[in-house]
């Protein structure tokens, strides 16, 4: 059964959250109110049980056209710098609470993606596109420049030619572009898009649940360690995996090398089966 708080809504089918923007009729613009009823639905979501991928969509014709100009922007401004900075905090800090989510994260893009959306997108550990879907920093056709993190988003996931021309034009890009310039892992047509993340939600769903944390914080950490930092961070990051689930990897090494029963190279092994 669908749960709504204000402007979000979700439903948890066989451990997948399927969270979504919900404010259609403003093509799920990110309004104060839905980034506080985001935060709550994460809290909710973030350490159940019978929760172990989470999707983030829209629904309707968008994914999110950014943060709402009338309510985030001008409403807020008109409260001074304390209502601009409040509303700042509530976007950002769920897209922070998303970068490090417990669970792994998938950005299931429906349609309209722009400005601030490109916060979440860059938030959840995986996106997949529709190609009808359209991209966009949209901010310098209203005359402001990509904030939000916005650019720094553009600057992760493009090469650098293609994130200036994209923060300059404004000019939004669909699906398919989107994934051949890194955007988004794929693109496929709208039809096609919730059949693909739910397999590989369904992947994910079969490996070791500290070990998918441990490495989906190690891929947003090293960045910007040099070589050196990155190895000691990730001797510490797998003894602190390892204090959390010590008998997940053995198990990994049993089935392999004792049981033979599946090749790490092709496959997870089956957490729910125990040979010792
Ligand atoms: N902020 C506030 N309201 C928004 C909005 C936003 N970012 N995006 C859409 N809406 C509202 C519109 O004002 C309109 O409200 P109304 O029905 O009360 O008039 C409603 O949503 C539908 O928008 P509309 O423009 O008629 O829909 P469309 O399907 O023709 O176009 C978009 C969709 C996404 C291309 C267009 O709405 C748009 O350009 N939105 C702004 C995108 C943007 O620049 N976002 C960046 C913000 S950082």
């Amino acid at each position: 059964m669908a749960n709504e708080i204000d402007t979000v809504a979700y439903d948890v089918v066989d451990r997948i959250a399927w969270v979504r923007f919900n404010r259609p009729d403003k093509r799920n613009a990110m309004s104060p109110t839905l980034n506080r009823a985001m935060m709550e639905v994460l809290d909710d979501l973030e350490f159940r049980d019978d929760v172990g991928v989470l999707v983030l969509t829209g629904e309707g014709a968008a994914w999110t056209a950014g943060m709402d100009l009338k309510e985030y922007f001008r409403e807020t401004e008109s409260e001074g710098i304390k209502g601009v900075r409040k509303s700042q905090r509530e976007s950002y800090g769920w897209w922070r609470r998303l970068r490090w989510y417990q669970k792994p994260t998938i950005a299931m893009v429906n349609g309209w993606c722009f400005g601030g959306g490109y916060g979440p997108l860059f938030a959840c550990d995986l996106a997949f596109a529709a190609d009808e879907a359209k991209f966009g920093l949209s901010e310098i056709n209203w005359g402001i420049l990509p904030g939000g993190g916005a650019t720094k988003v553009a600057v992760e996931l493009l090469p650098f030619r293609k994130a200036m021309y994209h923060a300059l034009t404004g000019e939004p890009i669909d699906g398919r572009t989107a994934a051949d310039w890194g955007l988004v892992n794929e693109s496929l047509p709208l039809a096609a898009l919730k059949g693909r993340v739910t397999e590989v939600a369904k992947v994910l769903l079969d490996k070791n649940p500290v070990a998918l944390k441990a490495t989906k914080d190690a891929v947003r950490r090293v960045g910007v360690m040099t070589y050196d930092e990155a190895e000691d961070y990730l001797v510490r990051a797998q003894e602190a995996a390892n204090s959390f689930d010590n008998d997940g990897r053995k198990e990994g090494i049993r089935q392999f090398i004792d049981a033979k029963s599946y090749r790490p190279g092709l496959g997870a092994y089956d957490r729910h089966r125990q040979t010792r």
